[in-house]
């Protein structure tokens, strides 16, 4: 007998964009509606949390029933709900976790919660449907930089993380102090362009003992330091150059650390997820990498890459599918840690 197909409308509302899609099958985005406050915090240099939560509760509405007359769909065919329930802002996580169970009371749904990492692992079967685990993620986003084996849906080993900063949360901090603003992943990946990545030697950070581990402190630092330096000497400086180097110095560590796991656990793909991972210097240099050492790797449009809900449903689907249903005592979990249910 042929399977029932599963359709799940899914929320994101762990940041600053108020999100909603609805997925067919974990693989098939029927609609995938996004409304970002990014030029509303730009305003302040960075997600202001009172004010995201606000957005969120005056979009969410519009943004779900935009998301299911996209997909052509009533809310009687859909057959779970899934929402972003951590980590992220609580305030804003609220928001879409108290609509979620709203609407699955309300319409009688079971109500699936996601871990927003494993949305951003899951938005790579969207466009790959040959990609099953198991297999190497490197998770690089504005909160999180973790290497794991993704064992199978939903069950992930970690074998390296960020010491102190995420990947993302390094982009923006440069790009602030060099004057580029909020966001900074794109605008620095931008200046790159214009800018010689050899023209600084900024440290590439190593972890003593532990080969799979990040640190970005160091090189935000030694960032910061040049910027003092020329200003105190009047020495002139070039901003695309302090750009194109330091995305260099993140990028060459990324990417040999991503190999060498992959390579060490036996991995022969490996996938990115999260924002940096629209970073074209990124993307360009994994692909070098992989082709000499014979891994086939995966990375997401950069829509996908970014938040959204389309990855939250396809996460969904695969927790669905296993069994997994959650109360209406789902609370926001700010710090929910991967693996964590
Ligand atoms: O995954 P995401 O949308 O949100 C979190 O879950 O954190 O990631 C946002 C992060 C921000 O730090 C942003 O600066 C970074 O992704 N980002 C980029 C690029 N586009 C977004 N970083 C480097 N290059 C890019 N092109
Ligand atoms: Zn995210």
């Amino acid at each position: 007998m042929e399977e029932k197909d599963i359709y799940i409308l899914a929320i994101e509302s762990s940041c600053d964009e108020t999100a909603a899609a609805v997925v067919k099958n974990g693989r098939e985005v029927l609609s995938n509606v996004i409304s970002s406050q990014i030029d509303l915090h730009t305003l302040y240099g960075g997600v202001v949390p009172e004010i995201a939560s606000r957005k969120h509760i005056e979009k969410i509405n519009q943004v779900i029933e935009s998301a299911l007359e996209e997909a052509n769909m009533t809310l009687d065919k859909i057959d779970a709900i899934g929402v972003t329930y951590g980590p992220g802002l609580v305030g804003a996580l609220l928001v879409g976790v108290a609509e979620a169970k709203a609407i699955a009371f309300a319409s009688n749904k079971p109500l699936v919660g996601v871990h927003h990492i494993e949305g951003h692992v899951s938005a790579n079967f969207i466009e790959h449907l040959d990609l099953k685990p198991p297999f190497m993620c490197l998770i690089v986003s504005g909160g999180h930089t973790h290497l794991v084996v993704v064992k199978d849906y939903g069950e992930f080993e970690i074998v390296g993380r960020t010491r102190d900063d995420a990947a993302g949360e390094a982009f923006d901090k440069v790009a602030r102090a060099i004057g580029l603003g909020y966001p900074g992943g794109p605008k620095i990946d931008k200046a790159s362009k214009e800018g010689n990545p050899n023209a600084i030697a900024f440290p590439k950070a190593k972890v003593d003992g532990s080969p799979f581990d990040f640190s970005f402190s160091g090189v935000k630092s030694a960032v910061l330091n040049y910027l003092n330096h020329g200003q105190m000497t009047g020495e002139e400086v070039n901003f695309n150059d302090v750009a194109a180097s330091f995305q260099h110095a993140v990028v060459d560590v990324l990417v040999e650390k991503a190999v060498l796991a992959a390579k060490e656990y036996g991995c022969h793909q490996l996938a990115l997820a999260g924002g940096v991972a629209c970073n074209t210097t990124l993307r360009e240099k994994m692909k070098e990498a992989c082709e000499k050492h014979h891994i086939s790797l995966y990375y997401p449009s950069p829509i996908y890459c970014t938040d959204n809900a389309a990855m939250i449903g396809c996460a969904a689907y695969y927790e669905y599918k296993k069994g997994v249903r959650h109360g209406w005592d789902l609370n926001a979990v700010p710090n929910l840690k991967l693996g964590e249910r």
